[in-house]
């Protein structure tokens, strides 16, 4: 770390989400990056610690004697909690927990990964309810009855990763009609936003080097908010292959494997005795009626504005990464 850089730690940086963010953030030497991993010798540990300025701290973020250690000296924190592997719970009593660390350690702006908080938007009816959102939602809830002073905050709400089309969204080969591809999701006629990673990067670098816009406010952020039949005719655009949207119900979702246990537990890392936790079934039906009923909004306006370079559609993107629809690693968990 140089003598002018200041700090920040990337809570959940090995990931999907954050690597972009700490490739974002150490692109200059404006900033240094302290990245938290179980695992100093993983791919993307090793990967990151071969960047300038960024180093590895070798421990777990769901501690409170490792996190105490990670802090020292930090002057940023850009926190992305794992509610996949944590449960509900766990994640508000964290966000809550690393909002209040930040503040004791004397941090200059505190940036929250957050998500929609689905069950409030569709005014508490069960069938919106989705823990990996719904806990987001909440500390989202929290930081915005704090004050920006001394410690601005800032939440970077996100979406699906338009990744994820190669992924939990990837396209199949029809049964009756060779070279057809089908995309099926429960998603009906609504549209649902996806994100772009890196421009997701340059929106969290944008935050910390803009405070006078960005502290106390939650930017929503998303490539397209996209219906399914759109997506699939973009899709044959780009690649010349044939392809349709299969609207389906939830339970056809579930049976097609891409959970490949539905009724198993989310949140591996907790106990699975811990009644709060929600199985894929249940997190899963909540957050695609969720998007079916497009209860979330994003300023594209805003976001042109903040960022001119974003990619502006899915079909820019596929066209710029030369998506083919064949699978392809996304999730450092499902490695
Ligand atoms: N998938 C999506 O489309 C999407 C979209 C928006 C938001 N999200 C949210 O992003 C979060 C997951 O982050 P990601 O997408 O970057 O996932 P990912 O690629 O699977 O990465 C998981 C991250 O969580 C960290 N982690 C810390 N403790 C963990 C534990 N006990 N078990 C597993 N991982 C642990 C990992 O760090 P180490 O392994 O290095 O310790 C790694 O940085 C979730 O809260 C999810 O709701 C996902």
């Amino acid at each position: 770390m140089l003598g002018s850089q200041e700090l920040v730690l990337a809570i959940g940086g090995t990931g999907a989400q954050g690597i972009p963010v700490v490739k974002a953030l150490s692109s200059n030497s404006k900033y240094a990056v302290r990245v938290i991993t179980r695992n100093a010798a993983s791919t993307e540990a090793q990967m990151l610690s071969s960047i300038a300025g960024v180093e590895i701290f070798e421990g777990d973020s769901y501690d409170e004697a490792t996190l105490r250690k990670a802090f020292d000296g930090v002057e940023y924190v850009f926190a992305n909690t794992n509610g996949f592997a944590i449960g509900e719970k766990a994640e508000i009593y964290w966000g809550i927990r690393l909002y209040e660390l930040a503040r004791e350690f004397g941090v200059k702006h505190f940036l929250y990964a957050g998500l929609e908080y689905a069950s409030k938007l569709g005014n508490f009816d069960p069938k919106y309810r989705t823990g990996h959102l719904d806990g987001k939602g909440k500390v989202v809830d929290y930081l915005k009855a704090q004050p920006v002073t001394p410690m601005p905050w800032s939440v970077l709400t996100s979406c699906l990763y338009i990744e994820g089309l190669s992924e939990i969204l990837q396209p199949f080969p029809h049964p009756k009609e060779p070279g057809t591809m089908i995309f099926a999701v429960p998603l009906g006629e609504g549209k649902c936003p996806l994100i772009y990673l890196e421009d997701y990067g340059a929106y969290a670098r944008w935050i910390f080097d803009t405070p006078n816009r960005s502290t106390g406010i939650e930017l929503h952020v998303a490539t397209e908010d996209i219906a399914w039949k759109d997506l699939a005719a973009a899709f044959t655009e780009v690649t010349g292959q044939k392809a349709v949207y299969q609207d389906i119900s939830l339970d056809e979702y579930f049976a097609l494997g891409i959970f490949p246990e539905p009724d198993a537990k989310i949140g591996y890392s907790s106990s699975p005795d811990d009644s709060t936790l929600f199985t894929y079934r249940e997190n899963f039906s909540g957050f695609w009626n969720c998007w079916k009923d497009n209860l979330t909004k994003r300023d594209y306006d805003l976001l042109d504005e903040i960022l001119p370079t974003r990619v502006k559609s899915v079909k820019e993107w596929m066209t710029k990464t030369k998506y083919d629809g064949k699978p392809a690693q996304v999730l450092k968990t499902f490695r």
